[in-house]
């Protein structure tokens, strides 16, 4: 299948690259090639190119970097969707979108389904939240796929911050913000299986499991071999403009119901993922 892929160089981008090239034509046109904030040129690229399936993974991801900057966020998020939804529609051409969990305040207490109302809390939730209901209302061949936390052998993520931390002996923790570590190798893999069969509409894709940044460092430490005990509980973490949603855990519940959930524990992913960075593993 020929499949155009937005984001190609991002965390995501660079592991879809990978899995997806081994089974379809994969096509990653540069950001200065397909610049979501040029709608001109995205109805350019999809016709010219004229790809039967769109892997839209390309966003302003940076949650702080939206709050402070809500023209880029919405023109990027938004209306950039929301053109590639449309030229997907024109041509024919199925879209996966890539969207979060933090289209979810955090209060509900129990992991999110698809059946959950979104309330996002901020703007990064707010542009990818509204970027949901342009691509169900512009295309209606759509997957809308929810996911979180995203790690990666690669890329600036909590992971490898926390190993480099670690690496440089110095002192390694998180806050009690909780979530659904995924592997973005995992998800890559997983997002094959929505080719099986036309069954659009919105789904969770998350490894499984819900952890809170520290217990997350205190997961790493181990598999590290050091001590959990050395990972430090923060209130908080500096620097950040956005609020983040307390409690935003997703269950992969559509797939549940279809019987094909591919996702595995955040641990066993988490493993596959230090071994990629080159580490040796205590299990
Ligand atoms: N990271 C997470 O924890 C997380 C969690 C849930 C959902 N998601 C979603 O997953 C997807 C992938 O996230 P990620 O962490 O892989 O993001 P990322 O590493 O920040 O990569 C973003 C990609 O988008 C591209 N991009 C940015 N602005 C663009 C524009 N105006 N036109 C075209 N391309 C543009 C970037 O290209 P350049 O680098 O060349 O600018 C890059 O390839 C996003 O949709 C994100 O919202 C991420």
């Amino acid at each position: 299948m020929r499949v155009l892929l937005t984001g190609g160089t991002g965390m995501l981008g660079r592991a879809l690259r990978e899995i997806w090239s081994s089974q379809h034509e994969v096509i990653a046109p540069p950001h200065a090639e397909l610049d979501l904030t040029r709608p001109p040129q995205i109805f350019e690229a999809v016709r010219q190119l004229h790809p039967q399936l769109i892997l839209h993974a390309a966003a302003i991801a940076d949650v702080d970097r939206c709050e402070s900057d809500p023209d880029l966020a919405f023109r990027v998020n938004t209306v950039g969707t929301a053109c590639l939804a449309a030229a997907a529609h024109e041509i024919g051409a199925t879209l996966i979108f890539i969207s979060t969990d933090y289209v979810f305040d955090g209060t509900k207490g129990t992991p999110y389904t698809e059946f959950d109302t979104p309330n996002p809390i901020n703007i990064y939730g707010r542009s990818k939240w509204m970027a949901e209901e342009a691509v169900r209302t512009l295309c209606p061949r759509h997957f809308i796929v929810r996911t979180a936390w995203l790690f990666a052998p690669w890329g600036r993520h909590f992971v490898t911050q926390t190993v480099e931390r670690i690496q440089r002996g110095e002192p390694v923790g998180g806050i009690a913000q909780t979530s659904s570590p995924t592997s973005v190798l995992d998800l890559a893999r997983g997002l094959l299986c929505l080719l099986e069969y036309p069954a659009y509409g919105v789904y969770h894709m998350v490894n499984h499991g819900a952890v809170s940044r520290y217990e997350m460092a205190r997961v790493i430490l181990s598999m590290l071999g050091r001590s959990p005990e050395e990972a430090v509980r923060l209130s908080a973490v500096s620097g950040r403009r956005a609020p983040r949603p307390d409690r935003t855990p997703l269950r992969n519940y559509v797939l549940e119901l279809q019987g094909r959930d591919p996702m595995r524990p955040w641990t066993e992913a988490l493993a596959e993922c230090l071994e990629r960075m080159g580490l040796s593993i205590v299990l």
